[in-house]
Parts: structure tokens; C-alpha cells; sequence
């Protein structure tokens, strides 16, 4: 949930530092800091509150003089936010200073033994233990002095450690976080992810869990858990550097959602040729889908509800049992999995503690996984069985866009192939599928260009105190979403319930102008949900539809405003749907002054569990 960036090398580190850590800030924002080794011992600088007050006391980083140093952007886990709980934290010698994501586990026991041996400790995170062990093991070896702490730590982190003793070293090591090295000419770095080093160099490697890098400006050598020499692959990463910048826009988020048209055509263009549905690399073969006789679908927040919108996808068309469970409870719930039980986990990031968690208790109990993931080379890419990737591009913005939208549209792939696989749909039906599928990007930009409408419809609405968002079926699948989005940015209470249950107790939450989007996309289902907009209209709501043209005119009879999106088949009307939705929720959060990109209390990376 934090962001780590390392840099040794010849040029001034401090720029280099805070420039990464603003990449990086989309993984945690209330406190930064940077430490540099200025020739005559390490020094730090940290500040609570976003990068911009560490830009400031620091004047971007000059300040610190000194060409190797580390930095880091938080999320607190232990410690509230604070100057003290901030790192880099400094050993009391002040010789060991360490950067570090996730969460040391056994810190108080740790601790305890460090204070019996005369340590004081001066913050309250699990960090300075590490940082205090390190210390303590170090007898003028910084290698062999993380390494014995590492045996002794548990728990989950990427650290990054300098030491004053040998100004141009850091080291780096990682278990189960993210963390990257990458390559320039007589310097190199290392980061929670690539993004904070793009602008200088797109040659990177992913370490393995138990590995640990030493980064001097010339070499970088890596050593596996038993400090045997490892040999790395470098990977060249394709993105460009513009796609991890605004670009003109005012947010990250509005770019990313008009962005949605490209990155789908991106994700499902390659994988249609002459008709058929081609997945470059991943094992499936068709028999084994046919003995398929569970399907999971495992994920956190947004991409969770990407898995509820499957689920109905695929059991209504493949007729396979399909249970969507959240990972945090997947991985105590005793999953009853057996040998024919395939696992999808769906993961922007890729590096989601308790999605990683889960799908290694899935392949631990014998399901075969398969992972939707939009960060190539990250922990769950790797460890599935299977990966398809989303193709989203970088996406910065905290709230999720366009990998829900990328995501959405796997599954629909996905749910085809298995069709066809399982001789649920004729080759004709098929065809027609993939034309409309293909059709889908070019009724994004239409929505896209709409947007004005949405923006005149927030501003009707901003104020609110509480919204609800009902639907049923995949209307209440898409209604989570929905919901979600406008909670996380605007900070607007609010509820998704399926419409069909809101009688069951949340309507005595209705009164005068309470605000309910009822998302009516679905022309089975348009009488029944149509009824229950009448029941919170009688009760005083006010009702925004979420509808397609052809139903406008029902929809126009019921609410008091109507948002309508362009016809398509049942199936991917979720992907045109979310649209307004998202843009609605932004333009809320733009009339409420509060901050788009980086809401409150939320980190896009959750890497904790
Ligand atoms: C965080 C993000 C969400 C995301 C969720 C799961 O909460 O803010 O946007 O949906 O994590 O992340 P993942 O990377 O596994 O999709």
C-alpha cells in the first residue's frame, strides 16, 4: 500500500526520488520522504501530507545533496499518519536507513527483543523494527545483515536499505510486494512499480519472492533466500511514458474513462481472428472446459464486481455453476474445490494481498486458476496456471475505469469461448456476438461524447447526502459498481441494493428527494424494475434511469431524469452502462471540490491484507 523507489548513480538523487514517488503516490499519500547518503552520513527529509510538502521543504528534492538515496510514499498500517511514523526510518546509529511496503508481522516480538538489547525506538511502525534489526545484525556486511533479518521477519514487504558505510549501495528485497529493478547507463533503480522509473528507463526485472537485489551504479546482483547468485531476465516494457501522464486533463480519472473506447478495442482486438476467439499462451483446451464442473471467481473491490457481472454472463449462457466470493473471505472459507474446479481471479494490479492469498490457496487445494490481470510480470500473472492479460495501460487514477472496463471484456470473451467450447452456442450465434462485441468501442466514444449531459445531470444531484442505486440481475451487478464509484470519489453515502429486495428494509431509508439511479438496462427485466422506481418515487425519491434508447420512453414514464446509452445484446450492455455512471460519479465529485485522483484513506495497490 506504499510506494518504495531506489536510486544510485551519478546524477543529483533527490529529483530523481520525488519524481518516481509522484508516479508512485497513487499507492499511498498521507506522508513522504526521501533519505540521501551527502557524503558525510544519511539524511532525511519526510513530511505528512501529499508529496507537494516534501517537494516543498526539500525544494524538489535539492535540498539533499548526494547521488544514491531511497524514498517512499505511505499508507499507514501501523502508526497513524505522522512525521515520526514516516520513512525512510533511520536505525539509532544512523547508519541503516529502509524504505519498506507491507506489514512485518511479528514486529512486537521483534521489538521487544531489540529493546531488552538497549534499542529505543522513537516511531510506532513495524518498519523501524526492521530497520533497528538490520542494525543490529550489521557487522560491516549490509548483505549478510539482511539476510539475517530476513530469516527473522514475517510477514509481507518489499524493503529498500542504505547504509552510511557504503554511500553507492542499496539493497532491495521483496516478499510477497511488488518491487522492480530497472537498468539505465551507469545508474540503476529499483520501485514498487515500473511506472516510477519509465521516464528514464524500460529496461527492468521482476523479483521473485526471497530475492534480493545490490544495486551499486554500475551492476545490479541478485541472490535468491539462500544468498546464492540468481540470474535475472531483463524484460523491455513497451509502455509509453505519456500514458502515465494527464495529458491535458484535469484528472487522471476523466482521461482513463474516455480512454475506455481505445483500451477495449486494445483488449479484444487481438484476440478475434476470422471469427473465432484466439487466446494467445493460456492452456484451456476445450475438453477440459467441458469437464469444468465449478467456476470461482475470486477478486477485491471493483474487479469483484467485474466477477458478478460474469457470473450472470456465465451461468445464462454456459450453464456452469459460477460462485463470486471475495478474497478476503475466499481464503478462510474452506473452499470446497475439486480436480475439475477452475479459479479466475481478476486483479488490476495483479499484486492484491488477499487475491494473492486466495489463489494460492486455490492451487493449494487443486483448482486449476486462471487470472485476469492488467500488470504484466505481477505476482498473480505469475503464479496462475493461466493469464490473460487486460491491455488497460498504466491507470493512475485510484478509482478504477478503464481495467473494470478492460476486465468486463475478457469475461465476455471468456464466456464465449467456454460456450463454444461447450457447444452452447452455434458458430452463427457466435459471429454474431464478436460483430456486436466489436462494435462496442465505437458506442463508447458515442456515450463519451455525451458527457455533457452526464455533467448537467451531477449537478442536479451533488449535494446529496445519501444515493441508492438499484437494478436487478445484471443491473444489480453493475449497480455495485455504480455505487461504489460515487462513494469513493465524492464521499456521498451510498447503497446498491437489488432492486427487488429494497422493500425487504432499506425503503424506510426513502424520503423526500432522496436521490435513487435505478439501472434499467435489461428489457426482461424492465417492468419489474420499473415498478420498483415507482415504490421509492412514492415515497418521495427522486429517480435518475440508467437505460438504453429503446427503452427511453419507459423508462421517461417512472424517473425524473433518464440517462440512455446505445442498444447492444443483453450481454455487454454492462460495458456501455458503466460509462455515464463513472462520468457521473466524477462529475459529482468535481461539484464537491474533493480530490478525484486520490480519495481519502484508499490506495489503488492494496498490498496488505
Ligand atoms: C483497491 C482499488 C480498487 C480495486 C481493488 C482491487 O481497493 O482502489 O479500485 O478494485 O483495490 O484491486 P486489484 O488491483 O486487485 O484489481
Amino acid at each position: 500500500m506504499c510506494g518504495i523507489v531506489g536510486y544510485t548513480g551519478t546524477r543529483q538523487a533527490g529529483p530523481i526520488l520525488i519524481g518516481g514517488l509522484e508516479k508512485l503516490e497513487y499507492r499511498g499519500y498521507d506522508s513522504a520522504g526521501i533519505s540521501i547518503n551527502d557524503g558525510n552520513g544519511i539524511k532525511i527529509a519526510k513530511a505528512l501530507g501529499r508529496l507537494a510538502m516534501l517537494e516543498g521543504i526539500t525544494d524538489g528534492g535539492r535540498k539533499l545533496r548526494g547521488t544514491a538515496g531511497l524514498g517512499h510514499t505511505r499508507w499507514a498500517t501501523h502508526g497513524r499518519p505522522s512525521d515520526a511514523n514516516s520513512h525512510p526510518h533511520l536505525s539509532q546509529t544512523g547508519r541503516i536507513a529502509v524504505v519498506h511496503n507491507g506489514i512485518i508481522e511479528n514486529y512486537r516480538v521483534l521489538k521487544e527483543m531489540l529493546i531488552n538489547r538497549g534499542r529505543v525506538f522513537v516511531s510506532e511502525t513495524d518498519t523501524e523494527v526492521a530497520t533497528q534489526l538490520i542494525d543490529f545484525y550489521y557487522e560491516g556486511d549490509l548483505l549478510r545483515a539482511v539476510h539475517r533479518a530476513m530469516n527473522d521477519i514475517e510477514g509481507a514487504y518489499a524493503l529498500g536499505i542504505m547504509c552510511a558505510d557504503d554511500p553507492d549501495t542499496l539493497i532491495a528485497v521483496r516478499k510477497q510486494a511488488p518491487l522492480i529493478v530497472a537498468y539505465g547507463e551507469g545508474e540503476n533503480y529499483f520501485a514498487s512499480d515500473v511506472t516510477a522509473v519509465l521516464e528514464h528507463t524500460k529496461r527492468v526485472s521482476y523479483l521473485s519472492d526471497g530475492e534480493i537485489a545490490v544495486l551499486t551504479p554500475g551492476e545490479v546482483k541478485f541472490y535468491d533466500s539462500f544468498l546464492q547468485p540468481v540470474e535475472k531476465q531483463v524484460e523491455i516494457i513497451d509502455w509509453d511514458v505519456s500514458a502515465a501522464e494527464k495529458g491535458g486533463y484535469e484528472h487522471f480519472m476523466i482521461k482513463e474513462i474516455l480512454e475506455q473506447p481505445r483500451a477495449l478495442r486494445d483488449t479484444v482486438s487481438p484476440r478475434i481472428r476470422d471469427g473465432k476467439i484466439v487466446f494467445e499462451g493460456i492452456e484451456l483446451d476445450a475438453d477440459y472446459i467441458r469437464g469444468i464442473d465449478w467456476i470461482y471467481i475470486v477478486a477485491c473491490g471493483s474487479s469483484y464486481h467485474v466477477g458478478v457481472v460474469a457470473k450472470y454472463n456465465i451461468e445464462r449462457i454456459v450453464r456452469k455453476p459460477v460462485q463470486v466470493v471475495l478474497a478476503s473471505e475466499f481464503r478462510y472459507s474452506e473452499p470446497l474445490v475439486t480436480g475439475n474446479t477452475l479459479a479466475i481471479m481478476i486483479s488490476q494490479s495483479g499484486e492484491t494481498a488477499d487475491t494473492i492469498a486466495a489463489l494460492r490457496e486455490a492451487k493449494r487445494l487443486g483448482a486449476r486458476t486462471l487470472a485476469i490481470v492488467n500488470v504484466v510480470g505481477s505476482t498473480i500473472a505469475r503464479e496462475a496456471d493461466d493469464v490473460l492479460y487486460t491491455w488497460a495501460g498504466p491507470e493512475i487514477a485510484v478509482a478504477t475505469t478503464k481495467a473494470y472496463s478492460t476486465q468486463l471484456a475478457v469475461t465476455y470473451l471468456l464466456t464465449l469461448y467456454f460456450a463454444e467450447c461447450c457447444g452452447r452456442i452455434t458458430e452463427s450465434e457466435l459471429a454474431a456476438y464478436l460483430e456486436e462485441l466489436n462494435r462496442i468501442p465505437d458506442k463508447l466514444e458515442e456515450i463519451c461524447s455525451k458527457r455533457e449531459h452526464v455533467q448537467y445531470l451531477a449537478s442536479l444531484y451533488f449535494s446529496a447526502d445519501n444515493i441508492f442505486f438499484i437494478g436487478r440481475n445484471i443491473d444489480y451487478a453493475l449497480s455495485l459498481e455504480g455505487s461504489l464509484k460515487l462513494k469513493e470519489i465524492s464521499y456521498i453515502c451510498s447503497e446498491a441494493y437489488a432492486a427487488g429486495e429494497l422493500k425487504h428494509g432499506t425503503i424506510s431509508l426513502i424520503e423526500d428527494d432522496t436521490p435513487v439511479v435505478a439501472v434499467m438496462t435489461s428489457r426482461r427485466l424492465m417492468e419489474k424494475t420499473a415498478s420498483n422506481a415507482e415504490e421509492v418515487k412514492a415515497r418521495g425519491a427522486r429517480v435518475l434511469a440508467v437505460t438504453t434508447e429503446s427503452l427511453r420512453k419507459e423508462a421517461e414514464r417512472v424517473a425524473d431524469n433518464v440517462i440512455a446509452i446505445p442498444d447492444s445484446s443483453d450481454m455487454f450492455l454492462p460495458s456501455l452502462a458503466i460509462v455515464p455512471m463513472q462520468l457521473f460519479s466524477y462529475y459529482v465529485a468535481v461539484s464537491r471540490g474533493c480530490n478525484i485522483d486520490k480519495p481519502r484513506n484508499l490506495a489503488k495497490s492494496v498490498t496488505v491484507e
